[in-house]
């Protein structure tokens, strides 16, 4: 089993698409461990993104990243990392997937929905980064869980 950060960035939560976002993680089986309304700080935003410092669009990325609400999320399951960008869809919008996220919900790159880890090696930086231990709530089964038991 493996975990993923995923965030609905401000775009999403103001547009009130938060519960399509999660929606597609459940119903992958997808298991929820983790998750919050949060106000990402400019210091915050700047270690989640510090592989972006210096492009053009970095500015312009803590900016919108900071400009509203968050919801962080961790989520466990197969190989999650990879299956989360799938159902995210590509960076830009009308290049990914009709049916991901990002190709049914958004039209340009600085506003594309959500955030997803990018590697195993990302989550684990990125989970620490914006979820404390205590924070965490997997004393459950998913549904993934029961059925794998037969
Ligand atoms: P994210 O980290 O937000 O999940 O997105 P990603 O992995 O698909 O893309 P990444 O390369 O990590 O870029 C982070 C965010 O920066 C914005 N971006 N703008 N104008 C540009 O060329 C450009 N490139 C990236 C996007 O909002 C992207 O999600
Ligand atoms: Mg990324």
């Amino acid at each position: 089993m493996e975990r993923t950060f995923i965030a609905v960035k401000p775009d999403g939560v103001k547009r009130g698409i938060i519960g399509e976002v999660i929606k597609r993680f459940e119903q992958k089986t997808y298991k929820l461990v983790a998750m919050k309304l949060m106000q990402v700080t400019p210091e915050l935003a700047s270690k989640h993104y510090a592989e972006h410092i210096g492009k053009p669009f970095y500015e312009g990325l803590i900016e919108y990243i900071t400009s509203a609400p968050i919801v962080a999320m961790v989520w466990e399951g197969v190989d999650v990392v990879e299956g989360a960008r799938h159902i995210m869809g590509a960076t830009k919008p009308n290049t990914a997937d009709v049916g991901s996220i990002r190709a049914d919900f958004g039209q340009v790159m600085n506003m594309n929905i959500v955030h997803g880890s990018d590697s195993v090696s990302s989550a684990e930086r990125e989970i620490g980064l914006f979820f404390n231990e205590n924070e965490f709530c997997d004393n459950y089964k998913s549904m993934y869980e029961v059925l794998c038991e037969g």
